[in-house]
């Protein structure tokens, strides 16, 4: 059964998942944003308000999408998530019909693969995580909630990814690391030693990095 849906945030990342969930053939009643995009559409989908009108809407009959990016920092995309978890609204999980997922693989609530994405068996994703436009996941990678592999990223196999963290567009994790939890692997990095959690990393071979 293809699932009722409301998708939160109306930029360009709701845009790619709108894509995907059309091409899912789910109903979906509109967006919501905070800022106010009244008589907008995002590919036909309507503007429905600000975030506030999901309550008008029970949980038993529609689920969410979160529809909010992320670049290096998941405080947003999890705090919307938790709070209308708490509410008692479902995420539903996106699959550009284009990505393949082994089904030995395992997604958590809420999980967005875009097109292109490959992930391989054994590997387990996290609740609310982005598997963005041709990330890969290799076999038997455990990875964490709110995590963004933004596009491109190839994390090889047994990588474990740590909740927030976010591994940068086109970076590389050889096999068998971890990324800590908050960590960021900046766009272009080769990761070839365990990141621990809260830092930075850039460049190849990739090396912590702090502003300033
Ligand atoms: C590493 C990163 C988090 C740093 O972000 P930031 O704090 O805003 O840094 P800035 O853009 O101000 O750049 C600061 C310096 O770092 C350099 N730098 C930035 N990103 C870099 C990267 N990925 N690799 C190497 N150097 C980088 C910049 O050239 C700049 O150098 P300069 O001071 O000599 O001019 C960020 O650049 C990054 O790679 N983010 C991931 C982007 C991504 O995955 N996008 C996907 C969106 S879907």
């Amino acid at each position: 059964m293809t699932p009722t849906v409301i998708v939160i945030g109306g930029g360009g990342h709701a845009k790619v998942v709108t894509e995907s969930l059309k091409l899912q053939l789910a109903d979906i009643i509109g967006f919501t944003d905070i800022k106010n995009k009244q008589g907008d559409t995002v590919l036909g989908v309507p503007y429905l308000g600000s975030d506030e009108q999901i309550y008008r809407y029970p949980p038993d009959r529609v689920m969410l999408v979160n529809g909010l990016g992320s670049v290096a920092d998941a405080t947003n995309r999890r705090t919307l998530f938790e709070m209308f978890k708490r509410a008692g609204y479902r995420f539903a999980t996106v699959v550009h019909p284009a990505a393949v997922v082994s089904p030995h693989a395992e997604l958590g609530e809420g999980v967005q693969v875009m097109a292109g994405a490959v992930i391989q068996a054994g590997t387990v994703v996290g609740p609310n995580t982005i598997v963005n436009t041709n990330a890969t996941l290799d076999h038997d990678c455990r990875v964490g909630a709110h995590v963004h592999l933004a596009p491109g990223a190839t994390v090889c196999g047994g990588v474990s990814v740590g909740d927030c963290a976010h591994v940068g567009a086109g970076a590389t994790v050889l096999q068998g690391l971890s990324i800590g939890t908050g960590s960021v692997v900046g766009a272009g990095a080769v990761v070839t030693r365990s990141v621990p959690p809260g830092k930075v990393v850039v460049g190849v071979p990739a090396r912590e990095w702090s502003k300033g």
